[in-house]
């Protein structure tokens, strides 16, 4: 697969597969995500601790419950919704809390890390919901054994599996954003 394939054929999947990600693969995506453009220190956490990853998903969702966003809260309202998708692997990407720059390097650390998941036959998504759990002071200590430093900030994570048949819980047809304005 060319990079172009990998752009095109990425979508966010969310229903995955009991199955293990191998490790070389694993290695492969999270060194992608280390060969990204940035500007500033980044953490990666790689969740490979079910029992982790499942209180991680418990407290995002709670807190998607108590949230008070709309959105949020339709989604978790749906039957059998799990933040995190069941996803056999969860790799954060947290920053200095004060570090200027840290949502792009982060989201473009992931991007690459999508890419590669996407070449090597995986399924992922980009999320944001768990920084909901993570960066709430009453969730300390659920960081600190999650692997985020202190005096660090979640930014965003990364879930990669093998995709499950049916994409459940899809918010809508994959389509090209943005709009375009050629000057000359
Ligand atoms: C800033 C941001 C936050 C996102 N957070 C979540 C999330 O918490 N949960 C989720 O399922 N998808 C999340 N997504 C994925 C988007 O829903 C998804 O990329 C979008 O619907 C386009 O679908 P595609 O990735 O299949 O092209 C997030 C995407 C972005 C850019």
């Amino acid at each position: 697969m060319n990079v172009s394939e990998a752009i095109f054929t990425r979508e966010s999947i969310r229903a995955y597969l009991d199955k293990p990600v191998l490790t070389e693969d694993l290695e492969k995506i999270i060194e992608a995500g280390q060969w990204a453009p940035n500007a500033g220190e980044f953490q990666i956490s790689v969740i490979r601790n079910g029992e982790l990853r499942k209180r991680i998903n418990d407290a995002t969702h709670n807190k998607m419950v108590h949230s008070g966003i709309e959105f949020l809260q339709e989604r978790v309202s749906l039957p059998g919704y799990q933040p995190l998708y069941g996803a056999p692997m969860l790799i954060l990407l947290s920053t200095p809390t004060e570090s200027p720059y840290s949502a792009a390097n982060t989201s473009l650390a992931a991007e690459n890390m999508l890419l590669q998941a996407t070449e090597l036959g995986l399924g992922s998504c980009y999320i944001v919901s768990p920084t909901l759990a993570l960066n709430d002071a009453d969730n300390r200590s659920l960081a600190q054994e999650a692997g985020i430093p202190d005096g660090y900030k979640l930014q965003c994570a990364v879930i990669v599996g093998y995709a499950a048949a049916e994409n459940k819980f899809g918010v809508g047809e994959r389509a090209k954003r943005g709009t375009v304005q050629y000057v000359d």
